[in-house]
């Protein structure tokens, strides 16, 4: 395949000239191939989301794997990582194989499965993990994402557990005490304590693999407190959410952790244009109409992302293109451990076109996910994607 008259850009910078991908990666020179015309179009590496609920198994009537993965190509996204707050809890590589074997066969969009700290999540039992071994395929992460992991000493096993496996640990920061009184407390305390573990495990035993990953930052303090760990050399990074450097409390939709208040949101765009901020993921997380009226915390992020996130960081606040590329491609692969996220020869063939010129109208009735949970409805944005390619298959195309 070979794209021509398009604007390349990935997190090297913005470049003219073809792109060609050849035998599913990208390739320095090609013969012949399909040809795709790019004219007015920038390609940028297909996004890679740390982090979405597929609700697989198990709540399938929010979302399964082919609506989940028809949505995320329709955002440009190829590769994924699910989290496992399903039904039953994802606490055993099987059923983490099941749902990525599923992708697998769609062959739209790389599916990698979370495995819960704690088997179903009983807070306690970390012993499921000791069978992680040789599962990188389709588990790079491990996760308790919709709760925190309350005990200290349990988060401290998981540290071990996470490095002996190659596992990147993802931490839903939410101390459930604090939950009910006050949710700035609830995110910043657990926030505090788990960095506080994660230093005292790198002083005493060392942090050869140890990836512990941030989610979903949305306050001050607690992105303040990621980041200063970040410059003492801890191995953490963190990520915010298309929907908490967008939107603030103003908005009244429930999501958890909640849209703060709008300084908050001002510094997560802040710390964003500083460099501070590894990866925007979405939490993309679907309900039903009647789920979400009787309280369910969450949103469908897929297939707004890209235009919330380039309006947002590059419209309206100068970030280059080229660094939104970073945190949507480059850094999110990085931690996940795929050669996706560039544009350099050998890399996956998974590229996306967007047109940054189009302004659209969010309307949910249009969605591919079965969620139409948005607090984006009607709202105008910036930048289009018109297409998305996975190993030189295109996997979406709008027109
Ligand atoms: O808003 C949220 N929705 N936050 C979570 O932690 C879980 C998620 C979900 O699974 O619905
Ligand atoms: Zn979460
Ligand atoms: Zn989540």
């Amino acid at each position: 395949m070979i794209i021509k008259n398009a604007v390349l850009v990935d997190w090297r910078g913005v470049r003219r000239g073809e792109l060609i991908i050849k035998d599913g990666v990208i390739a320095e020179q090609g013969g012949t191939g399909d040809i795709i015309d790019g004219t007015g179009l920038y390609v940028m590496p297909a996004f890679v989301d740390l982090h979405a609920h597929l609700r697989t198994p198990g709540q399938t009537h929010k979302e399964d794997i082919a609506s989940g993965t028809r949505a995320a190509v329709r955002g440009g996204y190829t590769a994924l990582n699910a989290m496992a707050n399903t039904v039953p809890v994802c606490s055993d590589a099987e059923i983490a194989r099941e749902v990525c074997e599923q992708a697998r066969a769609l062959g739209r969009c790389d599916v990698f499965q979370s495995v819960s700290v704690t088997r179903d999540f009983d807070g306690v039992t970390v012993s499921h993990l000791d069978g992680l071994d040789g599962t990188e395929g389709f588990i790079r992460c491990i996760s308790e994402d919709g709760r925190g992991v309350k005990d200290g000493g349990v988060f401290l096993e998981a540290l071990r557990r996470a490095e002996r496996f190659g596992k990147a640990l993802l931490v839903h920061a939410e101390d459930a005490d604090f939950s009910g009184i006050d949710m700035y407390a609830a995110e910043d305390l657990e926030t505090a304590r788990d960095l506080y573990i994660v230093e005292m495990y790198c002083g005493r035993y060392g942090r050869e693999r140890l990836k512990v990953h941030f989610c979903h930052v949305s306050t001050e303090y607690s992105a303040r407190a990621v980041i200063a760990a970040k410059r003492r050399g801890l191995p953490v990074s963190l990520e915010v959410t298309p929907h908490h450097i967008a939107l603030s409390d103003s908005v009244d939709f429930r999501v958890n952790p909640p849209l703060r208040r709008e300084e908050d949101r001002a510094f997560l765009v802040k710390a964003v244009l500083d460099g501070e901020v590894d990866a925007i993921a979405t939490d993309h997380a679907p309900h039903t109409e009647t789920e979400k009226k009787s309280g369910a915390p969450g949103l469908v992020g897929l297939e707004t992302a890209f235009q919330v996130c380039y309006t947002t960081l590059c419209r309206l606040n100068g970030l280059p293109l080229s660094r939104l590329s970073e945190l949507m491609s480059l850094n999110p692969a990085r931690i996940l451990g795929i050669n996706k996220g560039s544009l350099d020869a050998g890399a996956d063939g998974d590229v996306v076109l967007v047109d940054l010129e189009r302004e659209t109208i969010v309307d949910s009735s249009e969605f591919f996910s079965k969620g139409r949970n948005t607090p984006f409805d009607g709202r105008t944005y910036f930048g289009g994607v018109v297409m998305t390619i996975k190993n030189g298959e295109v996997v979406y195309d709008e027109r």
